[in-house]
């Protein structure tokens, strides 16, 4: 008989946003009447904004015609969007990064997820602990985990970032030197951010020890602070230690459309077991043309759209919408006397869960009694146990309408 990887059957049940949707589709079935505020998944609720729209309809009518159709495209991206994030994303901002650094995909998802697959399988991994759980899960599957023990995996090192360290995740101070280091900001899901001194000490870190970070910035558009950088390559030296993901889902509303990419800068070596430098750029360009054949014409044109003036106007728009639901969550929620943090620049707002209740239970106790949904923070993490994270997309009169019941249950 063949055999499977077992490193799938390592895998917790099933993937956290599943479990949890799982649930709440049992409570609907079971209360047909509840009128359930969905705050779980990070999933855009604004209809894409009108630029992109028209250019997507463009980019289909090229494709019903001959002369302007496009059938497999670059597997790196089409040059009119790598060029329009290279100047905008980048230049614009004083960052040096070159069109032909960046590789567009359908997603940070799978990017993050993907990109171990050019890094050795013994490598050690360090997350920041709650973490989003692609980046352990996708570890997971790859080997490097070890054994699943009560205090998350053996071999992946945990950073916690809570209440008591201000969400700083604090530098390895007993000799541990992690290869990968995973970390994601504006962050998901504590939605709190590191300012640019704060995240220069692991530039610094990954610089002197030979590690790698891998720089998730799917939330940059949320960032609305001076003092917090837009992208990693804001620090000197980030050229040669860190990979960097961004996403159009949550700029631009794109979770349903797929479009995101990925920086991966030509100064960026790694060694094989030979000790012979090899430059990542050229490994993930190899893993990519093997791999995938490139998001669609229609979603990149779509992308494209959103460095307009107009585009960048609607998508600030929106990006302005999501933050006054969190402006309104979080200043709601303190105000029932919860203890709430991040949602300044970012979506997520993450919430103590009182009377000590577990994460798990907090969040049965609020579908029952408010109807909102939320996510808990037990399944970010074993530092996640005791928190919540609520999402700041979904419609502001569904956000205020979710405050008032919290407000009302008095936890
Ligand atoms: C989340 O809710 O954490 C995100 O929506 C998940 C994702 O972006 O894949």
């Amino acid at each position: 008989m063949f055999k499977i990887n077992d490193n799938f059957c390592r895998l917790p049940e099933s993937y956290l946003f599943s479990e949890v949707a799982r649930r709440i589709n049992a409570f609907r079935e079971a209360h047909p009447e509840a009128d359930v505020i969905r705050m779980g998944i990070g999933d855009v609720t604004l209809p894409l904004c009108p630029a992109a729209i028209e250019a997507m309809h463009k980019a289909v009518d090229d494709e019903g015609n001959p002369a302007t159709f496009h059938g497999y495209g670059p597997e790196q991206g089409y040059p009119f969007l790598r060029d329009a994030i290279a100047l905008h994303d980048y230049k614009e901002r004083g960052i040096d990064i070159d069109a032909s650094e960046i590789f567009v995909s359908d997603g940070a998802k799978s990017d993050t997820g993907n990109f171990g697959d050019i890094l050795s399988a013994d490598a050690t991994v360090a997350v920041t602990d709650p973490v989003y759980p692609v980046y352990v899960d996708t570890n997971v599957m790859a080997g490097r985990a070890g054994e699943n023990t009560s205090g998350g995996w053996s071999r992946i090192v945990y950073l916690p970032v809570c209440a008591e360290n201000d969400f700083e995740p604090a530098l390895p101070t007993d000799g541990t030197v992690p290869d990968l280091i995973y970390l994601c900001y504006p962050n998901n899901p504590t939605g709190t951010t590191l300012t640019r001194s704060q995240l220069k000490k692991w530039v610094d870190f990954a610089l002197a020890h030979g590690s790698l970070i891998l720089f998730d910035s799917a939330y940059e558009t949320f960032i609305r602070e001076e003092d917090v950088p837009h992208s990693i390559y804001e620090i000197e030296g980030a050229r040669r230690c860190a990979v960097e993901f961004r996403s159009f889902s949550k700029t631009a509303g794109f979770t349903g459309v797929r479009c995101g990419y990925t920086v991966v800068p030509k100064d960026l070596k790694g060694v094989d077991s030979e000790g012979k430098e090899v430059s990542l750029n050229h490994l993930w360009n190899r893993r990519q043309c093997t791999k995938f054949n490139g998001a669609s014409y229609i979603s990149q044109r779509g992308a494209a759209a959103i460095f307009t003036p107009e585009g960048r106007r609607q998508v600030r728009q929106a990006v302005d919408y999501y933050l006054e639901n969190a402006r309104v969550l979080r200043e709601g929620l303190l105000e029932a006397g919860l203890q709430v943090f991040g949602g300044v620049n970012a979506p997520y707002v993450w919430i103590k869960a009182p009377a000590g209740m577990s994460s798990w239970e907090f969040f049965d106790m609020l579908l029952e009694k408010c109807n909102v949904a939320g996510t808990p923070g037990s399944g970010f993490g074993p530092a996640g146990e005791g928190y919540f994270r609520l999402t700041a997309f979904n419609t502001l009169e569904n956000t205020i309408e979710a405050v008032r019941r919290i407000k009302e249950a008095r936890f």
